[in-house]
């Protein structure tokens, strides 16, 4: 895989998004988009240093390009983190400055660093010494009472001075205080026009743009008006195949056939028979696919399906192919 192939899957990419985008998740999504670029979860760097790294770590080759998600606040230790994680032939190492939630902010990291441009430059100036592969930036428009339209330019021309070339913007500002993170998704407002205004100051940046994006109709109109990647979370994990089965075709111009559904399903089936094998318990990925059908006739049966019966013992393949039976049978 060349240096710049995670550039140019920004153009479209699914968000990190802790205990969701793990790596049977981004396995189902390289099999709806050949092109997406797909982000890990946020590992923090001590858990790296000190953690089970190949827990941490792994994961399927089928999944480039992929991005893993770095959180910390200490150079020293995002070097090293980072020297670490190299070993596993990640596309990109993402500093993640966006996250509000308590245990992150406790450990100043986070959405946190948007008050302190200087850190996160020593950070990625750190993780830039020790990667062979590019190294992004996923930040806020601010947190409290900072004032976007300020602090926003001096951050990305800070990083940028860092050797930050791209980086992922979601569109609202973190409230520290009082909210909690799942709150910190909706509640700030969206300031989509301040991003654009971003990247018209900083032609030279590859900026993304992140939150509240559900369609490819809005991922489409966001890269019309000028933005070079669009990122989507939790629209791409609830309803995937709106978001990635015509991704190729519609983002990055690839019109080889894409899969539907269903041959998403067969083509998994594989995937599960081997996780089963090696110890795994099958809804430990069934419960990223309780989506694949979101309103199409025969979603509820798929979802209630998966999730009463997934867990049980001795739950494998046969479970999935009868759920997807019903389902074409709900269809014909
Ligand atoms: C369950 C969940 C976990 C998340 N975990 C992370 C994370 O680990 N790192 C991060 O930078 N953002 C995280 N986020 C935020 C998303 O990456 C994204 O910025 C946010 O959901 C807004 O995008 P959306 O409106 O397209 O979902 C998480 C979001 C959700 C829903």
């Amino acid at each position: 895989m060349p240096l710049n192939a995670a550039t140019e899957a920004a153009r479209l990419s699914t968000a990190p998004m802790m205990d969701w985008t793990d790596r049977h998740c981004r396995y189902l999504h390289r099999l709806m988009s050949r092109h997406a670029l797909l982000y890990t979860e946020m590992v923090t760097a001590p858990a790296v240093l000190h953690g089970d790294r190949d827990r941490l770590l792994s994961y399927d080759d089928a999944e480039h390009p992929v991005a893993l998600q770095l959180g910390g606040s200490d150079p020293g230790e995002l070097a090293q983190a980072t020297r670490i994680a190299s070993a596993y032939g990640y596309d990109e190492i993402n500093l993640n400055v966006g996250c509000p939630s308590d245990r992150v902010q406790s450990g100043c990291f986070g959405a946190v660093l948007m008050e302190r441009p200087a850190l996160v430059a020593d950070c990625v100036a750190a993780m830039i010494a020790e990667s062979p592969v590019e190294v992004t930036v996923k930040c806020r428009i601010g947190v409290d009472d900072q004032v976007p339209e300020q602090v926003l330019p001096d951050f990305l021309e800070t990083i940028g001075r860092a050797g930050v070339c791209r980086v992922t913007i979601h569109a609202r500002k973190a409230w520290l205080q009082g909210l909690s993170p799942k709150e910190n998704r909706d509640v700030p407002p969206l300031d989509y026009p301040l991003v654009h205004r971003m990247k018209r100051a900083f032609p030279d940046m590859h900026l993304s743009i992140n939150g509240g994006i559900t369609s490819l109709d809005a991922a489409q109109e966001q890269l019309g008006a000028g933005l070079d990647g669009v990122m989507i979370g939790r629209a791409a994990y609830h309803t995937p195949c709106d978001i990635l089965l015509d991704a190729d075709r519609r983002i990055f111009g690839d019109a080889s056939p894409s899969r539907t559904a269903e041959d998403v399903v067969l083509a998994m089936l594989p995937y599960i028979e081997a996780h089963l094998s090696a110890g795994g318990r099958l809804n430990q990925i069934t419960r990223h696919m309780l989506g694949l059908f979101a309103g199409r006739p025969g979603a509820r049966g798929w979802r209630r399906t998966l999730s009463e019966g997934a867990h049980l013992d001795g739950a494998g393949p046969a479970l999935v192919e009868a759920a997807l039976g019903d389902v074409i049978a709900r269809a014909a």
